[in-house]
């Protein structure tokens, strides 16, 4: 079954070819990065602008390089939620036009479930497993007992884990996105001249807060004399701390939901340092991270949920509509 996949949820303009769930035949990613640079922060109305004009051609891109054209196209995925919802809107409207023009199924993917899925479509995983989203709109926690079978235990109460990197690094006058500048930045920093503290949630332990971390790195930096060596020395510690507590939440949801496996998705997951952390702070456990290459937003991972999805319940309406807000565990 050949899978057509649409992803527009926030700055990036995907379209994806993927066979039966899992063989990538084409994975086209149109970053809007340049646009967003000089604001370093994505600005809505010009990710929506920007997905309008170039939808058509990622479409077109992503079919000629898997060697398809629409009619040998069994399905079409969209990602329909969470995200800004002008653009979701831009790549939902798509992917039903192109549905009611060539009368092909349609399927509405939720984005954060299939962040989770693209580390799934190159491992085999042994359930139940402690799912972690982590990106630029997300930090979220999870017991997953299968695909499609979440429990969530935790997410941000404040800023995602990726919005705080890309706003600390905004501070110290760093380009967006703001992850790999502070892991470039931070090997040049002096261990212990700067502790930040996690933030803590007093009413659920598994949950997450940034916005504290985010502010204390304010007033360090203002405080501070702002040369290079200072920045590098904020970067490595804000990098630990925001690492530290999510290793330490994730560490105790395995043991209190005694997983095995912990499955992780997400942008900040491209994030080597966070990588080699884990594996040093939980050498026995079966860490399974996303290839490099389906680790930020892209459309494989939609058209290859969506393939899940349809053996299991069929093709959506063509009445679906996005949902910006969309959780995890809703029933789509
Ligand atoms: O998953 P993604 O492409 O977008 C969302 O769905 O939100 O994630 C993008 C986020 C950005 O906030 C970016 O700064 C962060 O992932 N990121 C990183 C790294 N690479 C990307 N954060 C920390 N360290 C990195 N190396
Ligand atoms: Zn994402």
């Amino acid at each position: 079954m050949y899978v057509l996949g649409i992803e527009s949820t926030c700055d990036e303009t995907a379209a994806a070819v993927v066979k039966d769930g899992k063989e990538i035949l084409s994975n086209v990613i149109s970053s809007q990065i340049d646009l967003h640079r000089a604001f370093g922060v994505v600005v809505p109305e010009l990710a929506c602008r920007r997905h309008v004009d170039i939808m058509i051609p990622v479409i077109e891109e992503a079919l000629s390089k898997a060697g398809k054209t629409l009619d040998e196209i069994d399905l079409i995925a969209a990602a329909m939620g969470p995200g800004l919802i002008g653009a979701l809107l831009v790549g939902v409207n798509a992917a039903k036009a192109l549905a009611f023009a060539k009368k092909i199924p349609f399927i509405g993917i939720n984005h954060i479930e299939a962040h989770l899925y693209a580390t799934l479509m190159t491992a085999d995983i042994a359930w139940p497993a402690i799912g972690l989203i982590l990106s630029g709109g997300h930090t979220t926690a999870l017991l997953v007992e299968d695909i499609g079978h979440y429990r969530l235990i935790g997410q941000t109460v404040d800023d995602a884990i990726g919005e705080a990197f890309d706003k600390t690094a905004k501070l110290l006058g760093l380009p967006y996105p703001g992850g790999p500048e502070i892991e470039k930045l931070a090997p040049h920093g002096h261990p212990g001249r700067f502790h930040f503290k996690p933030g803590r949630v007093k009413e659920n332990l598994f949950a997450f807060s940034f916005s504290g971390l985010k502010t204390a790195v304010l007033y360090a930096w203002q405080k501070s004399d702002q040369t290079e060596q200072t920045k590098a020395d904020i970067a490595l510690a804000f990098q630990k701390a925001a690492f530290d507590d999510v290793i330490a939440k994730a560490t105790f949801a395995a043991s209190h939901y005694a997983c095995e496996s912990l499955l992780f998705g997400g942008g900040v997951t491209q994030s080597q340092t966070l990588r080699h952390a884990f594996q040093k702070a939980l050498p026995h456990k079966k860490l399974y991270f996303p290839d490099l290459s389906l680790t930020l937003d892209n459309a494989a991972m939609i058209a290859g949920l969506g393939y899940v999805h349809y053996q299991h319940k069929g093709p959506d309406t063509l009445s679906l509509q996005p949902i910006a807000t969309l959780p995890i565990t809703h029933d789509v």
